[in-house]
C-alpha cells in the first residue's frame, strides 16, 4: 500500500463529511439531481477506499459494483447535468466549469474511463488497485495507478470546479 493511496483516501473522507448533506436536502431541479448523482459517486468511492485502506476485506465483487456505480452515474449523463450557468443554490458548482468546458469534460471522461478499469481489474485482487494504461489522447492528469488516477480526478474537479465547504 503506498502512501499516496492513503493521502487520497484521507482527502475522501474530508470529502464526504462536509456541508454537502446539509446543502442537498434543500436542492432542487437539475443541481438536486446532479448532487444526487455525486451523492452515489462519493457513497462508491468511500466503500473503494475502505479496502484501499485494509479497513474491509477485500471484496472483487464488491470494488466491481462501486466501480461499475461510479461509471454509471459519471460521463455524458454527468455532463448533461450541467447545462450553461447552472448556479442555483444551494449549488457549489463554480462558473468556471462553464469558463473552461475542455478541462472540465476532460477530468469527467478521466472518471468515466478509471472507473470503467477499475471495474475490469477488480477481479486481480489488491495489486489491481496499481494497474497503468497510458492513454494516447490528451488527458488531465498523468499516468499513474488506477487507484490513485481515480480519487485524484475527483480532487482535480473539486479545486477547480466546486466551492470549497
Ligand atoms: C468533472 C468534475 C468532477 C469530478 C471528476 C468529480 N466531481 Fe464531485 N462534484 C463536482 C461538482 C462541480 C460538484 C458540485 C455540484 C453542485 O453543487 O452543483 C461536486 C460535488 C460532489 C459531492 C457533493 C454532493 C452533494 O450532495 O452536494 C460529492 C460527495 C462528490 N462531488 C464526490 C465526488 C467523488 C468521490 C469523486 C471522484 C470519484 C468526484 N466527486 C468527482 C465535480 C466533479
Amino acid at each position: 500500500m503506498s502512501f499516496g493511496f492513503l493521502r487520497a483516501a484521507f482527502f475522501i473522507v474530508l470529502l464526504t463529511a462536509g456541508s454537502a448533506a446539509f446543502a442537498h436536502s434543500t436542492a432542487t431541479g437539475i443541481v438536486k439531481e446532479r448532487m444526487e448523482s455525486m451523492k452515489a459517486i462519493g457513497k462508491a468511492t468511500k466503500s473503494i477506499v475502505a479496502m484501499m485502506q485494509g479497513k474491509q476485506d477485500y471484496d472483487p465483487t464488491a470494488i466491481s459494483a462501486a466501480a461499475a456505480s461510479i461509471k454509471e452515474h459519471g460521463g455524458e449523463g454527468l455532463l448533461a447535468k450541467f447545462p450553461k450557468d447552472s448556479l442555483d443554490p444551494p449549488s457549489e458548482a463554480l462558473p468556471a466549469i462553464w469558463q473552461d468546458w475542455v478541462t472540465f469534460k476532460t477530468l469527467n471522461e478521466d472518471l468515466r474511463r478509471e472507473a470503467a478499469l477499475l471495474e475490469t481489474v477488480a477481479a486481480n485482487g489488491p495489486e489491481g488497485f496499481g494497474t497503468v494504461v497510458t492513454y494516447t489522447d490528451d488527458r488531465a492528469q498523468p499516468a499513474g495507478p488506477v487507484a490513485t488516477r481515480l480519487l485524484k480526478t475527483c480532487k482535480s474537479c473539486h479545486d477547480k470546479f466546486r466551492e470549497e465547504d
